[in-house]
Parts: structure tokens; C-alpha cells; sequence
């Protein structure tokens, strides 16, 4: 199938390499974007916002697939992860089935869609995958439910990561906690493999690394010791502390006019114990498998 995608979220961490990898598979992308700016090189973008019916029954005109990658990962309140999140790709698919040309409409999720009253991130993640499910009509909905994610281009677990290497582990949540990552590289690769898999089947799918069990913080600093021939000091952050410094952040959010990413909400996300998942769903359905283990995208900095 000649693929025609329809892409949000095109500007950002996960959107910007999908775009990248369908544009170097030759797919022909229409992306959404509220930015100017953008991966440019083989992608047409198309200027609005996930509220705008207009620009979205543009973004999807002649386009037989729909990569829903836009969403909102920092909020003050369930309200704003609401409107963008569940009423956002309530009007994407809307767009999409109404566009006559669609068939495929992959919805990017997250892990934490499993646990709906963890978060205001999580309800809306959940909120969102039933919105667009019960919209769908003809249209063959995968969802992906992914890990943490990380790689070039993320700002999130990029600090961790670097501190790792510098033999420092700071340490959020209980020592049992069992954490788990995929790499955007493999992400993206799943992406194009359901979209363009012939056996690909309408589904909701887990997606890490495949390391059984996860990580612990204890591993963690086991594969960064490893890797820098030293040790590694980890550094725990209390719940106590942790809630301080978002409500911290969530007054200086309105001072400097900017959604925070750490809010008590999110405290209830970086404190849970299991973010372990399977990835046998899509393994037998499409075949996909994770290539990138965290100790080789930390040894050769791939992220
Ligand atoms: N990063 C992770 O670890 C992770 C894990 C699991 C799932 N996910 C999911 O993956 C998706 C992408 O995450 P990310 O980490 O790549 O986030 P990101 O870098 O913050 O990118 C978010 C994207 O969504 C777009 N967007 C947000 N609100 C919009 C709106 N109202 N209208 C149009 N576009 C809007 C942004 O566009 P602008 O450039 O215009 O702001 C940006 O392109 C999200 O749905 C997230 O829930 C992420």
C-alpha cells in the first residue's frame, strides 16, 4: 500500500522521529503543526491545532493512515489534559472517518492509560482510547500503549540518563519499584511496522524494551556503574519532597506562563511500583521486537 499519512504531534519528542522514519521510507506525510517550525525535508504541514475541525479535515485529505501522535504531557489540572488528550483525538478521528479515505488510524497512548486513577495525565490517556474507539466506525484503530520513552531529541529522561553516566542515580519512589523504557527508534519502527503490515489487526498493544521484569533503581545504577567502570551513588528524593517542589512548580507555572511537568498529580506516576509491561501482543501480531536494550543505548549514547 502507498502509504498517505496524516501526522500530529509531528513537532514534538516522539511525532518528529516518526516523521523522520516515514519520510525515509518514502511515505508521503501531511503533518499538523500550531509551530512553524518543524522537521522539514519530505513533510507538508499544515498550520493548526488539534481544535480545529478546519485544519484537521485538511491534514487528512487524501491520506489513507492517521499517526495520532499529538497530546498533551504537562497540565495544571485534569481539565487541560481533558480538552487536549480526549477532546483532541475526539476530533481527529472525527476528521478521519468523516475524510472517506482513511483506513488506518494508529493512536499513540501510553502505558499509564492502564492505570486510570493514578493521574490526570492517566485518566485522560484512558478517556481518550474510548473516545476514539467508540468514534471509529469503518476505521481499524491500534493503540499503543508505550513505556517511558526516550532518545534524541527527549528532555524528560535525558537529565537521568546524563546524571547516570556521571555516577549519580536520583532515585524517585520505593527501592522495589520496577521501572521500564523503550527507545524511540524501536517506537517509531513499531509504528511503521502497523501501519504497513498487511496482518495488522485493530488492538491495543504494550510497547518496552522487552527486559523481563523491568528495571530497578538498583539496576539501574548496576548498568550505569558497568558502563563507566565506577560507582554509582544513588541519591532517593522523598514523596514528602517530591510533593514540595511540584507545588513549588505548579505556583511558578503561572508566573512564567508555562504547563508544569511535575505536579502532585505526576507524583502518583513517578512514585508507582510497576511500569513493567509485555510486548507479546504485537510480537504476535505484527511481528515487531525491541532491538535497543537501555545498557546499549546508554553505552553508545543513543539517547
Ligand atoms: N514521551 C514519553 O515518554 C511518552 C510515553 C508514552 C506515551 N507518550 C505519548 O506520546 C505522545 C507524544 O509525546 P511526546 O513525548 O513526543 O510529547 P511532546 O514532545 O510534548 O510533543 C507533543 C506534541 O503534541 C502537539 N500538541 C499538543 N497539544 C496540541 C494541540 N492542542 N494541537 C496540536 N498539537 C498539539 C505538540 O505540538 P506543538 O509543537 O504545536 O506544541 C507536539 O508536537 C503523547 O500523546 C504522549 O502522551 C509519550
Amino acid at each position: 500500500m502507498a502509504l498517505v499519512v496524516a501526522l500530529t504531534g509531528g513537532s514534538g519528542f516522539i511525532g518528529g522521529q516518526i516523521a523522520r522514519m516515514l519520510v525515509a521510507q518514502g511515505c508521503t506525510i501531511r503533518a499538523l503543526s500550531r509551530k512553524q517550525s518543524g522537521f522539514n525535508q519530505g513533510v507538508e504541514w499544515v498550520r493548526g491545532s488539534l481544535e480545529s475541525p478546519r485544519a484537521l479535515a485538511e491534514l487528512m485529505a487524501g491520506a489513507n493512515v492517521v499517526v495520532h501522535c499529538a497530546g498533551a504531557v504537562r497540565g495544571r489540572n485534569a481539565q487541560s489534559f481533558h480538552e487536549v488528550n480526549v477532546q483532541g483525538s475526539r476530533r481527529v478521528m472525527d476528521a478521519a472517518r468523516n475524510s472517506g479515505t482513511c483506513e488506518r488510524f494508529l493512536h499513540m497512548s501510553s502505558l499509564a492509560a492502564r492505570y486510570p486513577d493514578l493521574s490526570w495525565y492517566s485518566k485522560s490517556k484512558f478517556d481518550a482510547e474510548q473516545q476514539v474507539l467508540s468514534a471509529a466506525g469503518h476505521v481499524k484503530v491500534g493503540i499503543f500503549r508505550p513505556t517511558a520513552v526516550y532518545g534524541p531529541g527527549d528532555q524528560e529522561l535525558q537529565p537521568l540518563f546524563s546524571w547516570l553516566l556521571r555516577g549519580l542515580l536520583v532515585r524517585l519512589g520505593t527501592t522495589e519499584s520496577h521501572l521500564s523504557f523503550v527507545h524511540v527508534f524501536d517506537l517509531t519502527a513499531a509504528v511503521l511496522q502497523w501501519i504497513s503490515s498487511p496482518t495488522a489487526k485493530p488492538a491495543t498493544y504494550e510497547i518496552s524494551d522487552g527486559t523481563l521484569g523491568g528495571y530497578s533503581w538498583k539496576g539501574l545504577a548496576k548498568i550505569g556503574a558497568d558502563i563507566r567502570e565506577a560507582s554509582v551513588r544513588q541519591i532517593p528524593v522523598s514523596i514528602a519532597l517530591l510533593q514540595g517542589i511540584a507545588r513549588v512548580n505548579l505556583a511558578l507555572s503561572y508566573l512564567i506562563r508555562r504547563s508544569p511537568m511535575l505536579t502532585s498529580s505526576k507524583v502518583n506516576e513517578l512514585i508507582h511500583c510497576d511500569w513493567t509491561c509485555s510486548n507479546r501482543d504485537i510480537t504476535n501480531a505484527i511481528g515487531w521486537m525491541p532491538r535497543i536494550t537501555l545498557r546499549r543505548a546508554l553505552q553508545d549514547r543513543l539517547f
